[in-house]
This record gives structure tokens, sequence and C-alpha cells, in this order.
């Protein structure tokens, strides 16, 4: 009897250096606070599970708030993963960031990346604040039209967690499902979520 693994998911993640998260945190520091009130002030900020606006101007947050640091280092590890995936892209380009606030109690559901028009080839995100207990990532076989448990013992796997830990940065295909674990803290849960297109 033969048996082969075919067709693995690739996740990629990187725990910021000193300096790295030294040189992001600085430069969002005045942001998040600022970013957090005036998506507080529109009316679809509770639209979903978590806060987020679905305002064209708070999908751009590198560009509204010129991250220059937070965008080489987007650049700097995409560009690392797709010598992986992807040896003969010629660049790649951040489109879409924008900020995720979860306070708890609150979740995401089960969703991908991929825009009809234009999909995006890696999606990712970074941990501003994660306390403890404030919900894994939890990433799904991309073939499932449904979440589906792992059965015991098997020798395939069809989802598997994370948990955010503060400076992480985690990238991946951007046709994979994912969704977010109700945040079980009592305090805010922070992420920076971003698209990236091959060009
Ligand atoms: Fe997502």
């Amino acid at each position: 009897m033969k048996i082969e693994l075919w067709f693995p998911t690739a996740i990629y993640h990187h725990d910021a250096s000193e300096q790295e998260a030294a040189e992001v945190r600085a430069e969002l520091q005045s942001v998040v606070d600022r970013e957090l009130d005036e998506i507080l002030s529109r009316k679809d900020a509770k639209s979903r599970s978590y806060i987020q606006s679905r305002q064209a101007g708070h999908r751009q947050i590198i560009q509204k708030y010129d991250l220059t640091h937070f965008h080489a280092f987007l650049i700097r590890h995409a560009g690392a993963f797709l010598s992986k995936l992807h040896p003969e892209a010629q660049g790649v380009e951040v489109r879409e960031s924008w900020f995720n606030f979860y306070a708890p109690g609150d979740s995401q559901e089960v969703h991908n990346h991929l825009h009809a028009i234009h999909p995006s080839y890696l999606s990712g995100v970074f941990y501003l604040s994660a306390p403890p207990d404030c919900g894994d990532i939890k990433f799904y076989h991309p073939n499932m039209q449904t979440a589906v448990t792992n059965p015991q013992g098997s020798i395939e796997n069809y989802e598997t967690c994370y948990t955010p830990i503060e400076n992480r940065l985690m990238l991946f295909r951007s046709h994979v499902p994912h969704a977010v674990l109700p945040n079980r803290s009592d305090a805010l849960r922070v992420s920076i979520s971003f698209n990236i297109y091959v060009i």
C-alpha cells in the first residue's frame, strides 16, 4: 500500500525583529486610536461581527497614513514568501490595507479574500494587540465548501489554528478560507489586514 500526501497549503509567519517592531510601531502609534475613533463615528462600524469600516477611506491605511516602514516590512516578507511560491513574479503591490478591531466577544465568520475581478495573490495579517485568549485565526482546507472537523488520527488535515502573537506577521494565499474565533479576553484585539497583488 502506498499513500501519498499532495497539495499542501502554505502559511508564512514571521515574528518581527526588535528593530522591525520598533519601526512599525513608532509609525502606527498615533494612527491606531485615530482610526478607531473615526471608524466608530461611522454608522457601518458595527455592521459586521467586529469593528471595521467598509468605507473606501479605511481600506487604504498604508497610503492614508503614509506607513512607509510597515509597507517595506510587508514587501520584504511577501517577496521572501513569493520566491518560494511564484519565483517568476516581477514584484508585488499592496493594494488594500485596513484595521480590524475585535472587542470582547467579537469574531469573524469564514471567508476568503478572492475578489472576482482582480483576485489578489496573497493576503495577510499583522497583530498589533493580541491579549491572551483574544481569538485564534483558523484556516480551512481550500477545497472544502463547508468546514469539516479533523477526524481523530487521520493523516489528512482540514483545518488548523494559529494563536495571534503581538508583532507577528502571517501571509497566506488569498483563496484560503479563514475565520477569527471569538475574543474571550476583556481587551481589544487589534490587527491590520491587507491584500497583495503580483505584478
Ligand atoms: Fe480575512
